[in-house]
């Protein structure tokens, strides 16, 4: 995938930039293409508020310096990277020049993920930085998070943390292949996983991991009883596709046969089997016990 760094740190040399190398390298060795852009080397001035980019030309900044260097690089980026010291308990000014300037396009296009480097003299002090991340990337753009890395006073370009963000750089993963948590579904010999959505069903059942369950073979399904769990009554949905897995009102369902006529049911979908593994469950015996467990693969 396309990372977008943008490092506030004016010391090309510093902390910041050597976390911003090692996160790199990783990234890059897992096939990554990232670009840094050091924003205390640009010209980048901060927001003007004049409304141009909402009342004029959509998405575009009226202002003429390198953030227009920076715009077409994070309109092809999957992942964004906030790289900065900690200036006074917050993000660096040069890097909050450039973060306001992203109030023009707005984002996302493709952003779908984000993290945030950070280095300090003291330990304790990522409160404000973290505060901006987390309200402006994760919840109002909605990126998902790939971890806030921080180093204070002598954690700075220790090899334990320039190893840890290596390895965190080489375990990104591109968003077609998210980091999604799969169900593993055992019965005998036969293993299957299934990705789990993002449900309220099936975030209560993965913390109900590793799970037991036992039924037979309905024709369309496995039915297998399971106590009552979490559920939101609006995600539930009108038939299934085969190879959908459902947990409500106290049964467990692996729903294998029988789309055609699946409409006259609502279920409540947690994770999904892909037709080869559905086919694998429909050769099961009428009665088969299945054991539920959680594959966590960034773990
Ligand atoms: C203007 C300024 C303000 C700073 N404010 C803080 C601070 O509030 N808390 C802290 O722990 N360190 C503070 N520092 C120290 C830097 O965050 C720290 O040295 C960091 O490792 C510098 O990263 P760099 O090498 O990328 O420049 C400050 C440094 C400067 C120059």
């Amino acid at each position: 995938m396309n990372i977008v760094v943008l490092n506030g740190s004016p010391r090309l040399k510093g902390n910041t930039a050597a976390m911003v190398a090692a996160y790199r390298e990783g990234a890059q060795s897992a096939g990554h293409t990232v670009t840094v852009f050091d924003v205390c080397r640009m010209n980048i001035a901060g927001c003007l508020a004049c409304e141009y980019c909402h009342t004029k030309v959509p998405r575009q900044c009226m202002q003429n310096d390198d953030m227009q260097m920076i715009y077409p690089a994070l309109d092809e980026a999957d992942m964004i990277v906030l790289a900065s010291p900690i200036y006074y308990h917050g993000l660096s000014g040069q890097l909050a020049c450039a973060i306001h300037r992203i109030y023009a396009p707005g984002y996302p296009r493709k952003l779908t993920k984000a993290a945030l480097l950070l280095s300090s003299g003291s330990k304790g002090v990522y409160d404000g930085a973290v505060y901006t991340y987390q309200h402006s990337f994760l919840g109002w753009l909605h990126l998902e998070d790939m971890g806030i890395f921080t180093a204070a006073g002598e954690e700075n370009k220790s090899p334990e943390l320039l190893e840890r963000l290596r390895a965190a750089g080489a375990a990104l993963t591109d968003p077609d292949d998210r980091n999604v948590a799969r169900l593993v579904i055992r019965s005998g010999d036969v293993v299957v996983r299934a990705p789990l959505n993002q449900t309220q069903a099936a975030r209560d059942l993965m913390n109900r991991l590793p799970l037991s369950v036992a039924g037979h073979d309905s024709g369309v399904d496995y039915c297998c009883e399971l106590k009552e769990g979490a559920f939101d009554e609006v995600e539930k949905q009108q038939g299934w596709t085969n190879g959908d897995v459902s947990v409500a009102d106290g049964w467990f369902a692996i729903l294998h046969s029988g789309q055609e006529g699946s409409d006259k049911y609502r279920v409540m979908p947690v994770a999904h089997l892909d037709e080869a593994e559905n086919a694998l469950i429909r050769m099961l015996p009428p009665e088969a016990t299945f054991e539920l467990s959680l594959e966590e693969p960034w773990k």
